[in-house]
């Protein structure tokens, strides 16, 4: 059924463009954006307008990396290097969720605050409990939310009670892709760790699964030195890249890989020939001490970057905090790297709507054919007053929150928050 928001329409229409369209109608079918007008066209006259009044409609935030099984751990342990980290706190946490009661309890809550800031997709490691990654996408389909939902693939190089054999790995795949691949917002992503905590064999047989399935696949690639040096140890390989790449974990289908800090040139070439998405996990780079990732150089040779939280890396959940610390992680490299210009706010926004979207479908943008995904903000009116609608949604991402979310959409439907 035909049905319509008035408003002001607000979206990043490519990396260096804000399109401001001011009270404008945004008229969607059942799940799809049909137009937007300046004007009610006479053939819509007839249909249901609910009137925003000076809010802002943008689109929603899309997360391309965090960890569903880390959200209680979110400012913990954060004086500790990656390696150590993992060791002495991560792993004992995602243990926990191969009990029923416990994921039911952490996933309810955990997609419940995605939706309240505003993250209307995201990409999220579970952990290697089939029960506990079930129960999350479960959680995602209540709530109407769009996710990719990985089942956490780990066989060795971590405590033997979270690490699972290659024959279990492989079934326990198997079956969360066959029930979940088919879903409408919510969808299997092959998922394994990061390179150290598997063995070629089980990756091969993940890279033929992604294959076989249409799969995509996501992990982590080049974050810190000492677990670079440790890939080409393990693996006896040139780069990190390599690895995944001859296990066909790298772009042969549409893949994310987080941080990517320390990529080889070569590396670099394969990331954008195969069209592998970068994440950029700011703050997580900044808590773990990993290094800061050259945004600017990325985009420069046409590598698609996209925005993650890392929750628990990273210790806020909003992708308006990510935004910011990219911009201003950017600007610092920028004071070092002078020839490497600090990332817009425009690109920032970009990159955790249009960018995060495009992983999703035609998502993140407010334009004809796209899913009718957006949030409603309210500027509180002293703001409103004074500053023009570019300025108020620059001000809302610095230091507004959730309490500046009005509504929240996710293929025309309103998502309810807790
Ligand atoms: N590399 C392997 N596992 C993890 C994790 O849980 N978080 C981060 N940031 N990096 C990882
Ligand atoms: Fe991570």
């Amino acid at each position: 059924m035909l049905k319509g928001i008035k408003g002001n329409v607000i979206y990043g229409n490519n990396p260096h463009d804000i399109k401001i369209m001011d009270n404008h109608y945004l008229i969607y079918d059942d799940n799809k954006i049909i137009g937007v007008f300046s004007n009610m066209p006479d053939y819509f006259k007839n249909i249901y307008v609910e009137d925003m009044g000076e809010k802002l409609i943008i689109p929603g935030f899309y997360d391309l990396h965090l960890h569903g099984g880390q959200y209680l751990q979110c400012g913990v342990g954060m004086s500790k290097q990656l390696l150590e980290w993992l060791n002495d706190y991560t792993y004992d946490m995602e243990n926990k969720f191969d009990q029923e009661d416990f994921s039911e309890k952490v996933y309810k809550i955990f997609v419940n605050e995605l939706g309240r800031v505003g993250t209307l997709g995201s990409s999220v490691f579970a952990t290697t409990s089939i029960k506990g990654t079930e129960k999350l996408a479960e959680e995602f389909e209540k709530k109407g939310l769009r996710s990719y939902v990985g089942l956490v693939s780990m066989e060795r190089n971590a405590p033997s009670y979270i690490v699972t054999s290659y024959e279990k790995m492989i079934s326990d795949n198997e079956n969360f892709i066959k029930k979940f691949k088919d879903g409408n917002l919510v969808k299997p992503i092959l998922t394994p760790r990061f390179a150290p905590t598997s063995t070629m064999k089980g990756m091969m047989a993940l890279g033929e699964m992604a294959k076989k399935y249409g799969v995509p696949v996501q992990s982590h690639i080049n974050e810190n030195k000492d677990e670079v040096e440790w890939v080409k140890k393990l693996f006896k390989r040139k780069a990190y890249g390599d690895v995944y790449n001859e296990c066909g974990l790298y772009g042969d289908t549409p893949t994310l890989m987080a941080h990517g800090i320390y990529m080889t040139e070569e590396e670099l070439k394969m990331t954008k020939e195969k069209d592998v998405i970068l994440v950029h996990c700011p703050d997580s780079n900044l808590n773990v001490r990993s290094g800061i990732m050259p945004v600017r150089k990325y985009l420069d040779m046409g590598i698609r970057v996209g925005l993650g939280s890392d929750i628990a890396g990273g210790h806020k959940i909003s992708m308006t905090e990510a935004i910011v610390k990219c911009i201003q992680l950017s600007k610092l490299n920028s004071v070092f790297y002078p020839e490497q210009e600090m990332i817009s706010f425009s690109e920032a926004f970009y990159m955790a709507t249009a960018v995060g979207g495009s992983f999703f479908g035609r998502v993140g943008k407010l334009e004809k054919d796209y899913q009718m995904d957006c949030l409603i903000i309210d500027i509180p009116q002293i703001y409103r007053d004074y500053y023009d609608l570019k300025d108020c949604l620059e001000k809302y991402v610095y230091m507004g929150d959730d309490r500046w979310i009005y509504k929240r959409f996710v293929a025309g439907k309103e998502i309810d928050i807790l």
